[in-house]
Formats: C-alpha cells, structure tokens, sequence
C-alpha cells in the first residue's frame, strides 16, 4: 500500500510563522510536524510515500530529501494551488496508481499511531476507511455521522450540530476514491473536499467505515493547538542530558539536552526539550517548553512555550504561551530613551 502526506497548503492560522516556513516543518518537541508524520506512516507498514507540496515546496524537499533518513522512499507531487484535499488526491492519482492508499495530513499528530487502522481497513476491506475522534468544538472539524458501524454522512465545518466525531486527518481508500473525486464539485469555500468524495462513495452504495483514535490527536494548525501538542508530546520524553550543566543549576522532572547545549546557573523543570548548542543561563525554563538549537536564553523565565532556532532572550519578562520564530531577539537595552523597540513582522501578536 502507498501513503500519501498532504503538506501543501496556505497555514494562514500560523501567520506570521507561516510567512517564512511551512506549517508543517513547525517544531513541537523540537522535531518537525511532518517527520511525526512520516514516522507514523512508516511505523503502519507503509514505506512508499507521495508528499503533496505547495509553495513551501524547496523548504520540505530540503527538510525531508529522499526519505532515507527515515528508512521510507519519498515521491514529491506539486500541487498548482491549494484547491482542497480531493484535489490534492487528483494530482497524486499517476503516483497512486490502481492500488489502495494511506492519505494523511501533514500538520497533523496522531499519538498512539494508525497500525490499528491500516489492519482494520485491510481486515474488513471496505471502500474507504476513516480515523475519527471526539471533539468539543466539531464546527472546526469534518464531522461523521454512524449507524450500525457504518459511516452514513460526512459534513466539512458543519454550521449546525451533526456529530461529536471528528475526522483526524487519516485516510484509507480504495482506488474507487478517484472516480468519487471526478464526481465531485467545489464546495462552497471553492475547495474539492474530501468529506464531498466519501459522501458519495456512502450515497453510491460503497462501504465505508471509521475506527476510533487510541490516544490524542492534534489539529496543529493554530497557535494555541501547538503549544497543546508541544506539552502533550513533551509528556512522552525520556530523560537525557548530552550537554552541560553546572554545578549552580537544578533539574527536575524529565528533561532532554541534546549536544553542545549548556545550562549555567539556572533551574531547568521539565518537560522540557532543549536543542543543540542552546546556552541557558541564570534562567528558569518551566514545563511544557521547547527550545531550539543555538538559542540564548539570559536571566529570564519561560514556561509554556516554544522557541524556534537562533532567537536570543535575554533579561526579558516572564514569557508564558509564547511562539518564537527563528532569530527572534528580545531584550533589554540600556540606551535612553528606555521605551519599548519593536520590529513585528505582520500578524505578529505582542500583549503586555
Ligand atoms: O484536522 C482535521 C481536519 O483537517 C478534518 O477534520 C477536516 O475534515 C479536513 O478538511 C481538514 O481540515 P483543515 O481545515 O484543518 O484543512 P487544512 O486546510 O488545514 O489542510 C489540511 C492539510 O492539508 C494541511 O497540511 C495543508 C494540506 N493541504 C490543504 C489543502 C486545502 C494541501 O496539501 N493541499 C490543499 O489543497
């Protein structure tokens, strides 16, 4: 079986991250989204992998190369222009093939894996298969409907109440799928949807069926979403320290320094992820937290957050449920006047 990763796409909901670099290569745990992705695939059995791309496609070609690195062989598919998930299945249709296929999308994490799902799909041989999970806010969402096993209506966003299910963004069909996509039309956000492609596979007397998630799923296409899926990974760490730490510092609870990185004077309480060559000194870096590799944190204290590659803090404020780019610099300056310097780049977001 195949798998195709949708990792096109606009990430408006991340601006201004997403103005410089693909959603998908965001960091959480200080391991891009997309290489969660990949590993997940390759974990369900599937080593032929097709990855759809936008206009961040030279950054994810040069961030994954030809998959060797994660023991699966890639395939890269340019998609013109973001015209929906079914629309990115049509242009992968010469690289799919004939054969059944693993669609997942590239910004999202599903933790506990899809092997459950692959087997089930493969057990039952129905037409389509989707993973689905619970939500509380399924407006967000594409939502399915289930009666006796059977998934019997499927609504993108719906505006009124259908289902508490919502779709992860894991995907398995049979070939028929193409002929649904030919079916279809643009919705009415000018998008050829996926949900519209499995309703009429169900409305064409095809069989499709959903399982459940194991653990938690995460949508990571907002700020807030990212930070949650940062912690929930974080959970998962195992405690490992490749760096240095003085005698001056403390750690508690689990935390990962990976090589070069130096902790001087400073309270480190994890979860935390700290990257290569990062320097950490008279700080204190609470739960929750990833930092890059070559960052410079001084004399200040961050919990909750995470911090992108080459950004400098130094004698800041308390940060808290921050987002930091790379080579973001924050910082006191002792030149006068001492009122607040600020260069944002647009949709940046600054409260005090
Ligand atoms: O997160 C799960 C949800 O993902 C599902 O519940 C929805 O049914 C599904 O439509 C999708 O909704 P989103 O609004 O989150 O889709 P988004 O536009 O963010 O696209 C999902 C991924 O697919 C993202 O990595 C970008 C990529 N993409 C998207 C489009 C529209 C493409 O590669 N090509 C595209 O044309």
């Amino acid at each position: 079986m195949k798998g195709l990763i949708l990792s096109g796409g606009t990430g408006t909901r991340l601006r201004p991250l997403t103005f410089t670099q693909a959603k998908q290569l965001l960091p959480i745990a200080n391991q891009p989204i997309l290489f969660l992705s990949i590993n997940t695939m390759r974990d369900a059995g599937i080593h032929e992998i097709g990855i759809i791309l936008g206009n961040t496609a030279a950054e994810v070609r040069a961030a994954v190369g030809n998959g060797e690195k994660f023991g699966v062989a890639i395939t890269y598919i340019e998609q013109s222009e973001p015209l929906g998930l079914a629309h990115a299945v049509k242009t992968a249709a010469p690289f799919l093939g004939d054969q059944s296929f693993l669609m997942m999308l590239g910004d999202n994490v599903i933790h506990g894996g899809i092997t459950h799902a692959v087997e089930q799909f493969i057990r039952q041989s129905s037409d389509a298969l989707v993973l689905a999970g619970p939500v509380a806010n399924p407006e967000q969402f594409g939502v399915i409907k289930v009666s006796d096993e059977r998934v019997v209506q499927l609504v993108e966003k719906p505006q009124t109440f259908v289902s508490h299910l919502a779709l992860c963004g894991v995907y398995l069909f049979q070939p028929i799928i193409h002929e649904a996509i030919r079916a279809i039309t643009p919705s009415l956000r000018g998008e050829l949807e996926i949900t519209d492609a499995i309703q009429w596979l169900v409305d064409n007397g095809y069989s499709v069926t959903h399982c459940l998630t194991t653990s938690w799923w995460k949508d990571t296409g907002r700020p807030s979403d990212l930070l949650d899926a940062n912690r929930l990974l974080l959970q998962d760490i195992t405690h490992a320290i490749e760096g240095s730490i003085d005698a001056q510092s403390e750690i508690i609870g689990p935390v990962r320094i990976a090589q070069g990185a130096v902790i001087k004077n400073s309270t480190l309480r994890g979860p935390i992820a700290i990257g290569k060559n990062a320097h950490i000194e008279d700080s204190y870096i609470g739960p929750y937290t990833s930092i890059g590799d070559e960052v410079q944190i001084r004399k200040t204290e961050v919990e909750y957050s995470v911090i992108l590659e080459h950004s400098v803090i130094d004698q800041a404020p308390r940060l808290d449920q921050c987002i930091l780019g790379r080579s973001v610099r924050i910082g006191r300056t002792s030149r006068k006047p001492r009122t607040m310097r600020m260069v944002l780049g647009d949709s940046s977001i600054y409260e005090w």
